[in-house]
């Protein structure tokens, strides 16, 4: 080889956790094995779901004479972004209707997280952002590349199973001057506990006080409840109360588009002409990063959003798919009951969302995993998506003999 070595002091970087949970699913060839890291939903045959309105719409796309593969503008696609701010804030949205909200489309909602922690970075000017400990891991390394210092609210309270609200609240009470708070807008991942309504309103009642900057992180809107409009309530709440905020949304998990990378950011600002500001701002950060987004996603969450027909198909379909994993959250807890498993286990029905934090330890979801090939994260975080009609008596068993490796829960 020609020259000096330029790699070779490169050191093996660890895998990602959710990543080496797969392969080891993968290379499991016990025939009772259970996938419960898997982070995208599943049918009860334990097989990926293609919704029938993306289906349909893509169909159309395809069908359609004036569907060409231009370059998109730097900030997306138009119609979708529009779409997008309305499905999130609500058509008669006050930030909507004023013109206030800056949006583009991104490379779904890491690619919009990163793409806001990086404007936030250039042009806010932060503090620091406060996180809720535990989190969805790649939040604190987002913002760390942007350069924003981390810190961390308590969110989880082990022996409720439920939020740490008064630790919060005196966390977001302590919060220097121009902090960020990121919020989970629904279903908390990896916890699957949110806060009530009226402690939402305690936590926007101390950040105004504050006046610290709401950051909604919007992965499950409709995946959680069934209900677009529910799990909108906490970031329609912020802005009816008048908040500027920062919003990142997905369509991953609510159109079943994972790989199709669709989302967008969404900067709710004062007055529409310091919106039309941050919207060229945000252009100059997307350009150099990959120019523009890619269409294909745009198109389709664009028709099922459009097409009245179609998205009533896709809100039916959002609502069974929240039924399958309710559903699954009780049938898991009636069969822990009949089997005498020790301990209280109703959170398993009253967190809701994908996941589920079951309050194992490390050791005991080692057991889980090695003895009875249950694969899940080690911070016992189950996904209820990989829970079906064939496996959740398995699962419950599993469950049941880990409690017995003797550690604290
Ligand atoms: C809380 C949270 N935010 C954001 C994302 C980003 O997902 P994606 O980039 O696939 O849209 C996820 C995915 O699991 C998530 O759980």
């Amino acid at each position: 080889m020609l020259g000096s070595d330029k790699f070779g002091h490169i050191k093996l970087a660890p895998d990602d956790a959710i990543l080496q949970t797969a392969i080891a699913f993968r290379n499991d060839s016990h025939t009772d094995k259970v996938n419960l890291g898997v982070g995208a939903y599943r049918t009860d045959e334990g097989k990926p779901l293609l919704f029938r309105a993306v289906k349909e719409a893509e169909k159309q796309i395809l069908a359609d004479p004036a569907t060409n593969k231009e370059y998109l503008g730097i900030d997306g696609h138009l119609k979708f972004n529009k779409l997008a701010q309305e499905l999130l804030l609500g058509e008669s949205s006050s930030a909507v209707l004023e013109k206030r909200v800056a949006s583009v489309q991104t490379i779904s909602g890491t690619g919009s997280l990163r793409i806001g922690a990086e404007f936030l970075s250039m042009f806010f000017n932060p503090s620091c952002v406060l996180i809720s400990r535990p989190t969805w891991g790649n939040h604190i390394t987002i913002f760390e590349r942007a350069r924003i210092p981390v810190k961390y609210y308590p969110y989880w309270n082990p022996k409720t199973k439920g939020v740490d609200i008064e630790g919060m609240i005196n966390a977001l009470n302590d919060a220097p001057e121009k902090s960020i708070v990121l919020l989970h807008a629904c279903a908390h991942n990896p916890t699957g506990v949110d806060p009530t309504p009226d402690q939402w309103e305690r936590i926007a009642d101390v950040m105004a006080r504050k006046d610290l900057l709401p950051y909604f992180d919007s992965a499950y809107q409709g995946f959680a409840t069934g209900s677009i409009e529910r799990d909108a309530f906490a970031i329609r709440m912020f802005i009816s109360r008048g908040f500027q905020c920062v919003i990142s949304q997905s369509f991953a998990k609510n159109m079943g588009l994972y790989g199709e990378r669709i989302g967008a950011l969404h900067i709710v600002c004062r007055t529409s002409e310091i919106a039309d500001k941050v919207l060229s701002q945000l252009k100059i950060v997307i350009r150099p990063m990959y120019s523009n987004p890619p269409m294909h996603g745009a198109l389709i969450a664009a028709k099922v959003l459009e097409d009245p027909a179609l998205k009533n198909i896709w809100l039916s379909e959002l609502e069974q798919v929240s039924q399958r994993i309710i559903q699954m959250r009780r049938v898991l807890l009636e069969e822990l009951v009949r089997i005498e498993t020790p301990g209280d286990w109703t959170h398993i029905t009253s967190q809701i969302g994908m996941f589920s934090f079951t309050g194992l330890s490390p050791a005991q979801c080692e057991n889980m995993i090695k003895k009875w090939h249950c694969y899940m994260l080690t911070n016992g975080r189950i996904s209820m998506a990989g829970i079906n009609s064939r496996n959740y008596q398995h699962v419950a068993r599993a469950i049941k003999d880990s409690l017995q490796i003797r550690e604290k829960l």
